[in-house]
């Protein structure tokens, strides 16, 4: 049961991996099951908002009335949520995404063959976009909201990305919750850390969309 906090907001998230080509059929990727991201984005549709769900490829269902844009790589991810976000101007934003750091600098147009290469093959790497700390910073979103996953000094790092990003909420969880079905996470805000019990993505989905209503209405409020 979530309440209708969000009737009539507007709410964008990302989530899933990103996936970083290295030629037409192979990439970089990573673990991220996209189960939070759906979840987030169920808890927000529940409470009334209108929702689009920004999101590298995924195995977990997209809840039904939340419109899914489909994205490969870190720069068409950012592409879509700035150009969502200039559309849009939503109320909250959600980052859960789980971006690459790093892509392929010249990923090849035709695939790699192992009969053509050496014994080693380098491949350089770039840094990707930080897509919420762009997204937070270009002031398109009320309240932005950011995920933290550490194996150590959960608050401390959360503290630290909570300025480095702009954002206004970071969920700080452990990295070994990647892939699992639950979470044990802290919010961290200006207003210091709260250690939440260790519950299901359903859950936790379902308070972070009422924290971050309470940041927007405190905002509208200021
Ligand atoms: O810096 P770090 O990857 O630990 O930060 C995690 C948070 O930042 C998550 O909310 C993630 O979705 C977001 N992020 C992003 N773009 C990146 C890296 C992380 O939006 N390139």
């Amino acid at each position: 049961f979530t309440p209708k906090v969000l009737e009539g907001k507007r709410v964008l998230i990302t989530g899933g991996p990103t996936f970083e080509a290295i030629d037409p059929v192979r990439g970089i990727t990573n673990l991220s099951s996209g189960k939070q991201a759906a979840a987030i984005a169920k808890a927000a549709r529940n409470a009334g908002a209108e929702v689009t769900l920004v999101s590298g490829a995924v195995s977990a269902r997209i809840p039904h009335g939340v419109r899914l844009i489909g994205v490969t790589g870190a720069q068409d991810m950012k592409s879509a949520v700035l150009q969502e976000a200039a559309h849009q101007h939503p109320d909250i934003f959600i980052s859960v995404a789980a971006v690459c750091d790093f892509r392929v600098e010249n990923p090849s147009a035709k695939k790699i063959k192992k009969e053509d290469s050496t014994e080693t093959l380098t491949l350089t790497l770039v840094k990707n976009p930080d897509i919420l700390q762009e997204t937070a910073k270009s002031g398109l979103c009320r309240v932005c909201v950011g995920f933290a996953a550490e194996s150590e000094d959960l608050v401390e790092n959360g503290m630290k990305k909570l300025q480095k990003k702009g954002a206004d909420l970071i969920v700080a969880n452990h990295s070994s919750a990647i892939g699992q079905d639950s979470n044990r996470a802290y919010f961290i805000t200006k207003a210091g850390a709260e250690a939440l019990e260790e519950m299901s993505k359903e859950e936790l989905a379902q308070r972070i969309i009422l924290e971050a209503s309470n940041i927007l209405s405190q905002k509208t409020h200021e």
